[in-house]
């Protein structure tokens, strides 16, 4: 396995929304290489968490890329306000289309990085096919909906599947895994080929962020180099 950059991204979904700003600010002088903004719309998952107004203040909170995960239904109908929000990377799900090839163009044609992902029953055949044309895989280690949840393991498979795929096609994207991410879950997820690391509870429920993103960091290193 080549070395590849090891990014951590809070999800602000488990900051505390009285001061957002202060809680993006904080993540941010902490390590966060990006910020993790979870939209959810109560219909793809049961949860709603918030839109592209709250996107947009994140926007003028930071510089640092905003790393925008769609779980709405209908996702070709927000592309463009999520871009104009200032998302970098929109994140789709494979399984909330009928048009994978349709929404990926329209996401490229935004501006934005194109990032595909899906929920853990679903193959990630669903966009394999597609897999040139991907910057980024999210593999989700939880189903979509809430933070806080228990890591599946069972999800290495398929980020290996993803990382081996992308090596025979001579495409590198970044392998984002999101969901019960933690120093000792990250480890894992390193050493089988994710390069981002989502996590929500892990660092907004400490004290100390700076304390726990460079744990996530130490142990996505540790994994990686497991693997080399
Ligand atoms: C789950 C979201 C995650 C969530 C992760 O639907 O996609 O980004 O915030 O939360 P933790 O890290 O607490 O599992
Ligand atoms: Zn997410």
């Amino acid at each position: 396995m080549s070395l590849r950059d090891i990014l951590i991204a809070p999800s602000i979904l488990s900051a505390d929304f009285r001061s957002l700003e202060q809680e993006v600010t904080r993540a941010v002088e902490a390590g966060a290489d990006m910020i993790h903004c979870d939209i959810m719309d109560g219909h793809f998952v049961p949860n709603i968490s918030f839109g592209p107004l709250v996107v947009a203040a994140v926007r003028r909170c930071t510089t640092v890329p905003l790393d925008v995960h769609l779980m709405i239904s209908n996702p070709q109908d927000y592309i463009e306000r999520f871009r104009e929000s200032g998302a970098d990377t929109i994140t789709v799900h494979a399984e909330a289309t009928d048009d994978l090839p349709g929404l990926i163009a329209q996401i490229r044609d935004s501006g934005a990085r194109v990032g595909i992902t899906v929920n853990p029953d679903k193959p990630v055949d669903l966009f394999l096919d597609y897999l040139s044309e991907i910057d980024q895989v999210l593999i989700m280690t939880v189903y979509a909906g809430f933070g806080g949840q228990k890591f599946m393991p069972e999800m290495m498979d398929k980020v290996q599947k993803v990382y081996r795929a992308a090596r025979e096609i001579g495409h590198a994207p970044d392998i984002e895994v999101d969901g019960g991410v933690n120093a000792h879950t990250a480890s894992t997820c390193a050493e089988h080929g994710a390069n981002i690391f989502v996590a929500g509870s892990y660092i907004f429920g400490g004290e100390n962020y700076a304390q726990r993103i460079g744990s996530v960091r130490e142990g996505a290193q540790t994994g990686q180099a497991k693997a080399i």
